[in-house]
């Protein structure tokens, strides 16, 4: 516990980039498993450069017939389970859903991106209605991650998206993952942040800056789920 899954229907949208971002960070101090249910496997794959976070452990077996027990298997192992999944509607993702404790939805900045991300909330909304026939008022909390934003300008239609998700109810993160050569490298590379050449990406602290800032708003938006469910004692 708890169980983080990136979840957008939208291909491309960042939800590798995020998962394995806040993955490394959560790894710094403690241990975290990343389930990388996409078939592709791209954290697998990231894996082999060898310079995965000792903390870190990576279950690349997942897929629709077994993603429950992966994910239930590695919350009695890891205090952190980061869920990755492919950019489709499968049946998978539904299910990685069932298991989550908090959804993360990835989204760049357009509009064509935020209506595809409406999607996602269908997903979460339909495990809700599930759950409530058993557990009255049950929310699935969640929240958008808007992605490949431009550090020094917001333009108009970032903020209108913005606006729109907040004005629907839809919870947004303050800290968004800037557009950064530092977040491709670790692909191209096949490491973490922590393990990049500053002489060949630039802009490696901002990243890194970018990065503790949003594992920092997780684990706040983590904290208030865990307040929230806990009745005071009395
Ligand atoms: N913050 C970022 N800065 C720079 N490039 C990024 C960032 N986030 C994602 N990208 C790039 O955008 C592309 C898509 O990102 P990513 O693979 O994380 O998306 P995805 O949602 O996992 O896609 P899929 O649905 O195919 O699994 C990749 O080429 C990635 O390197
Ligand atoms: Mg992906």
């Amino acid at each position: 516990m708890p169980t983080i899954v990136f979840v957008s229907p939208k291909g491309g949208a960042g939800k590798t980039t995020s998962a394995l971002v806040l993955a490394e960070q959560l790894a710094r101090s403690a241990d975290v498993t990343v389930i990388d249910a996409d078939p592709n496997r791209p954290i697998e794959n990231w894996s082999k450069g060898g310079a995965k976070p000792a903390r870190m452990t990576i279950v690349a077996d997942a897929d629709e017939e077994n993603v429950i027990e992966r994910i239930e298997e590695a919350a009695a192992r890891t205090p952190f389970v980061i869920v990755d999944l492919e950019g489709t509607a499968a049946k998978i993702v539904v299910m990685a859903v069932s298991q989550a404790d908090f959804v993360i939805v990835p989204t760049q900045g357009s509009q064509l991106d935020a209506e595809q991300a409406g999607r996602a909330f269908r997903v979460i909304q339909q495990q809700e209605k599930m759950v409530q026939r058993r557990v009255p008022g049950y929310r699935l909390p969640f929240s958008v991650l808007l992605t490949r934003t431009n550090s020094a300008i917001r333009t108009r239609t970032l903020a209108h998206i913005e606006k729109g998700l907040i004005a629907a109810g839809i919870p947004v993160f303050e800290t968004e993952l800037n557009e950064r050569e530092a977040f491709r490298a670790m692909f191209s590379y096949r490491q973490p942040l922590a393990g990049l050449n500053p002489a060949e990406v630039a802009n490696i602290d901002k990243a890194v800056g970018n990065a503790e800032q949003l594992a920092q708003e997780v684990i706040r938006a983590l904290r208030k789920v865990q307040q929230q469910s806990t009745p005071e004692a009395i």
